[in-house]
């Protein structure tokens, strides 16, 4: 049995991104268990911090998480084009100290998936994080695309997922990624 851990990154109540990592969970194969984890208590990346105490334990707590995962899937909102500025400062922290990358991120299976209200999908976001899953030195998941647009009539006033195209396309992607993990679980 994998596991995935996915990260939403957005800490709104109603957000859709978190609704799409809900449907994720419900729609993965067999054999592949989703864990949500949530960046609601990671602080703002603080320099000073790090040198005095190390990263503080709600960062500790989810890089061991990421570490223990067999793969790892983004959850992205789009914010002016690129990544939010509050996912990218949660995984930057997961980056630190650099010496301890290699086990938490090194080969590690890593899909990238977002929702947005808008038209574009979060297509722009997605791929701003490209640079970031490189240099972590991950191995992205390029064998499908999940790209929600227009999230309001995707998603019911309960979060469930009531598009039949998106949940096809959902299903296919976890489904995918679920193998992409299982040849290169470590
Ligand atoms: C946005 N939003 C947005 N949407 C989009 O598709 N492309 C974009 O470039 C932006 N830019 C943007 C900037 C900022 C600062 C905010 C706050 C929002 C809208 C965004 O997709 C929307 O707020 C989503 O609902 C955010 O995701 P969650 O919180 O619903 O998961």
């Amino acid at each position: 049995m994998a596991t995935v851990l996915a990260i939403a990154g957005s800490v709104r109540t109603k957000s859709f991104n978190q609704m799409l990592l809900r449907a994720a969970t419900e729609l993965a194969p067999a054999g592949l268990t989703v864990e949500a984890a949530s960046i609601h208590d990671i602080p703002l990346y603080n320099g000073d911090l790090e040198a005095e105490s190390g990263p503080p334990a709600p960062v500790a707590a989810l890089k061991d998480r990421i570490a223990r995962a067999d793969g790892v899937l983004l959850v992205t909102p789009e914010y002016n084009n690129s990544l939010p500025g509050v996912f990218k400062n949660a995984i930057d922290w997961t980056s630190r100290p650099s010496a301890d990358i290699a086990r938490v991120w090194g080969g590690r299976p890593v899909g990238v998936i977002g929702a947005t209200p808008g038209s574009g999908g979060t297509g722009l976001a997605q791929a701003a994080w490209l640079p970031v899953l490189r240099t972590l030195g991950t191995l992205p998941f390029f064998g499908a695309r999940v790209q929600v647009a227009h999230a309001g009539k995707v998603f019911d006033e309960h979060g469930a997922l009531i598009d039949a195209t998106v949940r096809a396309q959902l299903e296919k992607y976890m489904a995918g990624f679920a193998s992409f993990v299982a040849r290169l679980a470590r």
